[in-house]
């Protein structure tokens, strides 16, 4: 049997390729009371994704960070699989979350609602939080490949049971900035010496 080793390369590698394999296998292979208590976690979970005074929009199903990311440590790439290689970092498809969901969480609220769009399917409409205006190029690859942890720009998302923008202010020649304004932008090119040429953002 020849041995191919995997393309580490891409976002689909080794650890998260497996990842549902392992988590399906986890859930099969855990006691009773792991299992239920695990559940529970779930539904607290769903609770908190759909509480009205946790900053960040209520989205069509409630789908935590803190539990997938968080305690159940699926990588960021496993489900934004653009970001290290282009331009977007994309939210994943219906057929991503039923590659684990198929087999497990079906008496989950949230899992459900997920079901009904894969059985009619329907992409799922997901609140958009971080957007620039058109006139601003923007590579996820190019900042991933210069080794910036998503959370230096989203902050701590493995805990958020809901996502938000995470405020953040700088101060570019005495004038303040936030985050996604032109000035928090070039805040960090300069302080990690990457171009500040108005063509290098700009179309
Ligand atoms: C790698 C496996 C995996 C993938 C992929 C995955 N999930 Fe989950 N999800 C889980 C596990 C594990 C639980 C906890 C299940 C339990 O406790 O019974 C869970 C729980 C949930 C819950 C209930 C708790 C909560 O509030 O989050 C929802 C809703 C959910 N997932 C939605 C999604 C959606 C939407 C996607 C796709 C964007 C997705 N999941 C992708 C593993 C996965
Ligand atoms: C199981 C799949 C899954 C995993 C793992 C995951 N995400 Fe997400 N992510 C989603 C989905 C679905 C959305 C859209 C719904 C929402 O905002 O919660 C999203 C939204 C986001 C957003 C907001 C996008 C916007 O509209 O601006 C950011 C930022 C983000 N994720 C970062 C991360 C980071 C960082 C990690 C790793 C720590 C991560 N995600 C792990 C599925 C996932
Ligand atoms: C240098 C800062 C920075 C880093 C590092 C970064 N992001 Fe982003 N992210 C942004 C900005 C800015 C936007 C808004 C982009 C736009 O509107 O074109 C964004 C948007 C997003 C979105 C919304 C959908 C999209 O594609 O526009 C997701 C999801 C996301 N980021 C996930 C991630 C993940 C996962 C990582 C780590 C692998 C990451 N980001 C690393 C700055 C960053
Ligand atoms: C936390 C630091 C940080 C932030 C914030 C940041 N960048 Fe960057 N950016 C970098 C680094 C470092 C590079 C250099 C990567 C390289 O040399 O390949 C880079 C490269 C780029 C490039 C590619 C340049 C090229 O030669 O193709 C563009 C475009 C860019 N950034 C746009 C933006 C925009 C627009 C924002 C704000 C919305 C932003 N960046 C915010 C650190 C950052
Ligand atoms: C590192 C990335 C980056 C560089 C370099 C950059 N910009 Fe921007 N610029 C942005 C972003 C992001 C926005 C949108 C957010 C905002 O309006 O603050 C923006 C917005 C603008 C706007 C529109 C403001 C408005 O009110 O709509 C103008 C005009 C502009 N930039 C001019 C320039 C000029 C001139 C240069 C060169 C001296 C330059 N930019 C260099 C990222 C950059």
């Amino acid at each position: 049997m020849s041995w191919r080793p995997l393309d580490l390369a891409r976002p689909a590698s080794a650890a998260f390729r497996v990842a549902p394999l392992l988590v399906a296998l986890a859930m099969v292979a855990l006691p009773q009371w792991a299992l239920a208590q695990s559940s529970e976690a779930a539904k607290e979970a769903q609770r908190l994704a759909w509480d009205p005074d946790l900053p960040g929009p209520d989205q069509p199903i409630p789908f935590s960070h803190a539990l997938h990311a968080g305690t159940y440590k699926i990588e960021c790439l496993y489900c934004h699989s653009g970001t290290d290689r282009s331009r977007v970092a994309g939210v994943p498809s219906v057929q991503n979350c039923m590659g684990c969901h198929s087999q497990f969480g079906q008496d989950l609220e949230g899992v459900q609602i997920l079901k009904k769009y894969w059985d009619e399917q329907k992409p799922i409409e997901w609140i958009q939080i971080h957007r620039l205006p058109e006139h601003v190029k923007f590579r996820h690859n190019r900042h991933v490949a210069a080794g910036l942890d998503c959370q230096t720009c989203h902050g701590p998302v493995q805990e958020m049971h809901k996502v938000h923008l995470v405020p953040e202010r700088v101060w570019v020649n005495g004038m303040p900035a936030q985050k996604l304004e032109m000035g928090w932008c070039i805040h960090c090119h300069e302080a990690k010496k990457a171009s500040i040429d108005c063509l290098t953002c700009h179309y």
